[in-house]
């Protein structure tokens, strides 16, 4: 029976209370198949870590992590830590240091999930938003000259190699080749006369191999707008780490809430362990209460299904989500329900385990 090493990092807020959801549910899917087993070790790692021992992992965590087949996270950061340690020294790290360069983003109007925008039915949003995850924006370089005088300078560095650019564009060609989807790149070049110049001319270049994709090149600022007035012209969608992230918001706004996001940080060589994680983060003013939405983990824990070539279960994870969201009986309160978050997680383990292989 093949047996999969799962690293949990529960992580700060309700990240350890959604978390332990997307586990319940990954162990009804192996028990239901039979064929395939998890095992789970927890780390405690997060913001209460860090208050404790100064660290937000130990120094060797990255080469404890580096012998599972995945890691599962909650969310990270909390009052009380500087975001900008606590994000960099975890989350960050892990996705840069295991090379997670691909992060593929559902955004996607299940059946029976609200969305603010008029007129708009299950299938005219759903697209698959490719963001590149390992530098870009999010490199982490740069400088800050004479603090706290009137000389002040801040340098915030971005980085666009061509290898980076080139394996996250050829990702998503790839991809829109073998669904048979479009494919839109999203970027800047108007002002950001280097990165963005250089990240649509690769753009063009990769596309030389892929004549059978039909494209498009957007800006960013009108993509945030045709995502609003007209969703349905995106379906795989490629772009920087920065302006994904941002985007990748607005589309959990458009497709049922913070509570309905799923993200995996793929490491597509396997070289690394992949890393799967909701979109949103620690919710502080809900944690602690058992009401967050525990949808977004329990999607990517079904994207991690799909990375395992497990997709037929993948989907069943996915259509008992979406059996949630219709019959509406069992639903958080940012969904209009009443049910707690273990409630959630309880129904639709209870679902796929009655489903058969
Ligand atoms: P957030 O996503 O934590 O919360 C934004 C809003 O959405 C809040 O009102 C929250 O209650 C709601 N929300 C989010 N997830 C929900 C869920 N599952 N169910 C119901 N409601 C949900 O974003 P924020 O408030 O900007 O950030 C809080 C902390 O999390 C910060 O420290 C931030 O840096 C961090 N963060 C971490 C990640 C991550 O670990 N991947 C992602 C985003 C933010
Ligand atoms: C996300 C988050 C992270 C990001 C933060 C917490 C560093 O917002 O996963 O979308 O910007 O990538
Ligand atoms: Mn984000």
């Amino acid at each position: 029976m093949k047996q999969y090493r799962i690293a949990v990092i529960g992580g700060d807020g309700i990240g350890p209370e959604v978390t332990r959801e997307a586990v319940k549910v990954l162990k009804a899917a192996a028990a239901a198949d039979g064929g395939f087993a998890f095992e789970f070790t927890e780390y405690p790692w997060g913001c209460e870590y860090y208050t404790r021992t100064g660290e937000m992992m130990p120094a060797d965590g990255i080469e404890t992590l580096k012998d599972y087949d995945a890691v599962l996270l909650g969310a990270v950061g909390y009052p009380g830590v500087p975001d900008h340690i606590s994000l960099r020294d975890l989350l960050l790290k892990i996705r840069h240091d295991f090379d997670e360069y691909v992060n593929l983003r559902p955004v996607k109007l299940l059946h029976g999930a609200p969305t603010p925008l008029k007129d708009v039915a299950p299938g005219d949003i759903d697209m698959i938003f490719i963001r590149e995850n390992s530098e870009g924006e999010y490199s982490g370089q740069g400088a800050w000259l004479y603090p706290g005088t009137p000389q002040e300078v801040v340098i915030q560095d971005g980085v666009f190699s061509r290898k980076g650019c080139e394996r996250v564009i050829r990702y998503a060609y790839e991809l829109a080749r073998k669904e048979k989807k479009t494919l839109t790149s999203v970027s800047k070049g108007n002002a950001l006369n280097y990165s963005m110049v250089f990240w649509d001319q690769i753009f063009e270049e990769v596309g030389k191999d892929y004549p059978d994709v039909q494209t498009y090149s957007l800006l960013v600022d009108a993509a945030a707008m045709f995502m609003v007035r007209n969703p349905k012209r995106f379906q795989v969608v490629v772009t920087s780490n920065l302006f994904g992230d941002i985007l990748t918001d607005l589309g959990a706004a458009i497709s049922g809430g913070m509570g309905l996001a799923a993200g995996a940080n793929l490491n597509p060589d396997k070289t690394f362990p992949s890393m799967f994680e909701p979109v949103h983060g620690s919710a502080p003013d809900i944690a602690g209460r058992g009401i967050a939405n525990p949808f977004s983990a329990i999607w990517s824990a079904s994207q991690l299904l799909d990375f395992f070539g497990h997709e037929d279960w993948g989907a069943r994870v996915l259509s008992a989500i979406e059996t949630l969201l219709t019959e509406k009986k069992t639903l958080t309160p940012d969904l209009g329900g009443t049910a707690s978050t273990s409630q959630v997680g309880d129904e639709i383990a209870r679902i796929i385990s009655a489903s058969c292989s």
